[in-house]
């Protein structure tokens, strides 16, 4: 109702509520009158089926006050809760209201267990199982639907339970992450390289990188090529995380295996975003994530490969 620019439609609305229930009122005090009647016998003249008449007595009491009771309600109703256009009722209820307070209340409840959390080392806390099966639900609602629900990813989605990471796997730069988000951003190099034939020699030679089969003879070309890629993934193909370039040695593809796919990343470029969740947990929600994140690479503390 606060939509509104004016007052004209809170009070036509409360105006169409309140002539209603009058209309009730006034509905049930011309039907519970005797009605005039002709017939000696308490009839109205109305007959069904050849012998079903229509009586003309009075409305039942219980039922006139049930009716009563019902409009008593309703304006007892509109005194406390929002119901009459704008007017928000005495007990000042909402629904968003209603939800913060329960969120309020749950908060409460979880915030001694939050707060041992928050004091232990990200390490200790992906040992924790209560801990991380706090941790598991907030990945199933929230990142899931991205990363899968395995955290295996997909393809443009990174695999969050092996080593390999474009920004670096530290349960801080994990929470950086999952506060900010990340983007990680190839622009297309094809210009930069040369012509399509030396495109297909540089993809030749980044194939050569991580040992994967490979035209030696183009690769060897391409390798001069790649100093315009060495920028961002340094001279030797490993990738720098504090730019999130791709690792291009360790067999492991975000975005496709393949000349075919190389070569779309060198002329088409990529942008690849992960949003920012920091508005939607609370620090100590994203300590559990983070550690939880953590410990999906690093089972019982050891990191694996
Ligand atoms: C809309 C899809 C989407 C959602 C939701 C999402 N992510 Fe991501 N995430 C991505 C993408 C895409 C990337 C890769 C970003 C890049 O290329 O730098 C990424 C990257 C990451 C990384 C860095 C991986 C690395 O290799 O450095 C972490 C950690 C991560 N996500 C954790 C999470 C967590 C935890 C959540 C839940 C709070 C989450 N993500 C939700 C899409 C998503
Ligand atoms: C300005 C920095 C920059 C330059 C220059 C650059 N890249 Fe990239 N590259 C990136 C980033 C960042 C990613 C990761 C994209 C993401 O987050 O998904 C990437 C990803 C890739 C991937 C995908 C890796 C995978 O796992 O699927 C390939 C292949 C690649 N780059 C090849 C090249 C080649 C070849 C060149 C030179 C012609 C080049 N890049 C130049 C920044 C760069």
């Amino acid at each position: 109702m606060s939509d509104f620019t004016s007052n004209f439609w809170s009070v036509y609305v409360a105006g169409i509520t309140v002539v209603s229930i009058l209309a009730c009122l006034l509905l049930l005090w011309v039907t519970g009158k005797a009605k005039a009647t002709t017939a000696s016998d308490n009839t109205t003249g109305h007959v069904w089926d050849g012998d079903l008449r229509e009586m003309n007595n009075p409305l039942p009491r219980w039922w006139a006050w049930l009716f009563v009771i019902t409009i008593v309600f309703a304006l007892v109703y509109l005194a406390l809760y929002p119901g009459l256009g704008t007017y928000a009722g005495k007990l000042a209820w909402t629904s968003s209201g209603q939800h913060q307070t329960e969120v309020d209340k749950g908060n409460a409840e979880t915030a001694p267990l939050y707060a041992k959390f928050s004091a232990m080392k990200p390490e200790d806390v992906a040992k924790d199982a209560q801990a991380m099966a706090i941790g598991e639900r907030l990945f199933m609602n929230n990142c899931a639907q991205c990363h899968g629900s395995d955290a295996r990813g997909n393809k443009g989605i990174p695999n969050l339970t092996d080593n390999d990471w474009l920004g670096g796997g530290t349960p801080e730069i994990i929470k950086a992450d999952i506060t900010k988000g990340r983007i990680g951003m190839m622009p297309p190099m094809a210009a930069a390289v040369g012509t399509a034939d030396d495109v297909k020699n540089v993809a030749q030679y980044v194939l050569s990188l991580s040992g994967s089969p490979h035209d030696s003879v183009r690769a060897a070309l391409g390798k001069e090529k790649f100093v315009v890629c060495a920028a961002c993934h340094g001279p030797d193909g490993k990738g720098m995380q504090a730019l999130g370039s791709a690792n291009l040695t360790d067999n492991i593809w975000l975005h496709g295996y393949g000349e075919a796919a190389i070569i779309a990343m060198i002329n088409g470029g990529k942008t690849n975003i992960m949003p920012a969740h920091g508005d939607k947990f609370s620090e100590a929600q994203i300590h559990v994530l983070a550690s939880y994140v953590w410990g999906l690479s690093n089972k019982g503390g050891v990191a694996a490969k």
